[in-house]
């Protein structure tokens, strides 16, 4: 066949690499290997075909540009990672005025406040809708602490539950080409696997196939933090099997705890005889009743606990171990590099809201790859339509 001979005479393992690679995305030969040495080019990683002459130096990587909004914005982790791969913010949503104070400083953007007073007319349209919904009324804290003030939870909650039906009907009116949402782990399994049908049929319901997988950031940074990523493609634009694959963390060694330690860190970390007597009891109560409650004494050279919002009350699940004195906590600056945000951010509010806004934030690094699986799909979307022009633009009808 005509597109076969493009490669002809090439060793077989290259051949059979070629092949694998290109039916994953439905590529000709030809066109998986313009594909391949474009992107070679752009990343100036081309071939040195001469002795003495040097490679570009590489460019930063930038994927198939895109827009999207960032709603549950928090301190914008989805946002740094989408960004990353070509996107562009148009919209941002986050109420809480410290972490709006963070987002404004970061990103110089001041984000819009409640959602649920926000029409989706508002909302320009975009290409990626991203929302890392406030997890509380599904995590296993928030459940049990609701439980025992006979409180409901869920989609039982009339404050917090109902913000993802808030979520769908702007899904319903903007239709955006692709999805991004991560909630906690525990949304899966909370109420047996209700409340997550819910959400999937809810998706699918509105045309999109929908990719949910749990992921542990600890492949990126040395923190053990296990969240659910739930990606959906609209089946108008992508049609019913879109190519797409959750990333797998990075070859190598896995980072340590011990790389985002800080040398010189103020007494005031340390804690006091009082708390660390105090947390000490506390695990000793609990091991005696047979659970697993109680602070966590990190190992230098492996993997922190999951950082939670109330880190700031006595930082018990990630503790430092320090010679000859009490064990400490994190600094906010270890804390922001805990979670894999770039170190020439800054810190713009207290210590305790700086553990609050690290505490319930997305992963940059993890975000990072996802958006890069995200973006494969969407240069295989216009390279198989070969027009070139943005995904937004070839969807049929918008309703807001
Ligand atoms: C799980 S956090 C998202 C964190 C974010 N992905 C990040 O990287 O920082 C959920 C966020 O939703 C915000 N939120 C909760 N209810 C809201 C509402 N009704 N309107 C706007 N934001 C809300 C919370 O203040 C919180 O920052």
């Amino acid at each position: 066949m005509a597109k076969d001979l493009l490669i002809r005479d090439v060793p077989p393992q290259i051949k059979r690499w070629i092949d694998e690679e290109r039916e994953q995305f439905r590529l000709t030969q030809q066109e998986y290997v313009i594909e391949v040495l474009s992107r070679a080019l752009k990343l100036g990683l081309q071939p040195t075909l001469f002795d003495g002459v040097k490679p570009a130096e590489p460019a930063p990587v930038t994927g198939t540009p895109f827009t999207f909004i960032d709603l549950f914005a928090g301190i914008g982790g989805l946002r740094i990672g989408l960004e990353g791969v070509g996107g562009k913010s148009v919209f941002s949503c986050e109420w809480d005025k410290n972490a709006q104070k963070t987002y404004k400083a970061w990103f110089n953007d001041l984000p819009h406040g409640d959602i649920r007073e926000i029409k989706p007319s508002d909302i320009p349209n975009h290409d990626l809708l991203a929302a890392g919904f406030p997890c509380q009324p599904f995590s296993i804290a928030g459940v049990s602490k609701k439980n025992s003030l006979g409180r409901p939870h869920g989609f039982k909650d009339a404050t917090q539950g109902t913000l993802f039906f808030h979520l769908a009907s702007i899904i319903e009116a903007k239709k955006p080409p692709v999805l991004m949402l991560e909630n906690v782990k525990n949304l899966r399994s909370h109420d047996k696997g209700r409340t997550w049908e819910v959400i999937r049929s809810t998706l699918e319901g509105m045309g999109y196939t929908v990719f949910a997988q749990v992921i542990d950031a600890a492949g990126w940074v040395p923190q053990h933090r296990e969240r659910v990523f739930i990606i959906g493609f609209d089946k108008s634009v992508f049609g019913d099997t879109p190519p797409f694959k959750f990333p797998t963390p990075p070859d190598g060694p896995r980072p340590k705890f011990r790389d985002i330690l800080e040398s010189n860190v103020l007494p005031k970390y340390t804690l006091t005889d009082h708390l660390w007597k105090y947390l000490q009891k506390y695990a000793e109560t609990h091991r005696a009743k047979g659970n697993g409650f109680g602070f966590g004494m990190t190992n230098l050279d492996g993997v922190s606990r999951t950082l939670s919002a109330r880190y700031y009350k006595d930082g018990s699940e990630v503790l430092i171990p320090q010679e000859g004195k009490n064990p400490r906590r994190l600094t906010p600056t270890e804390a922001r590099r805990l979670m894999g945000f770039p170190e020439h951010l800054p810190i713009v509010v207290s210590d305790m809201q700086a553990y609050r806004q690290f505490g319930v934030a997305s992963v940059p690094p993890l975000i990072g790859a996802v958006a890069t699986q995200v973006s494969a799909v969407l240069s295989w979307q216009l390279t198989r339509h070969r027009t070139g022009c943005l995904i937004k633009g070839r969807f049929p009808k918008r309703r807001a």
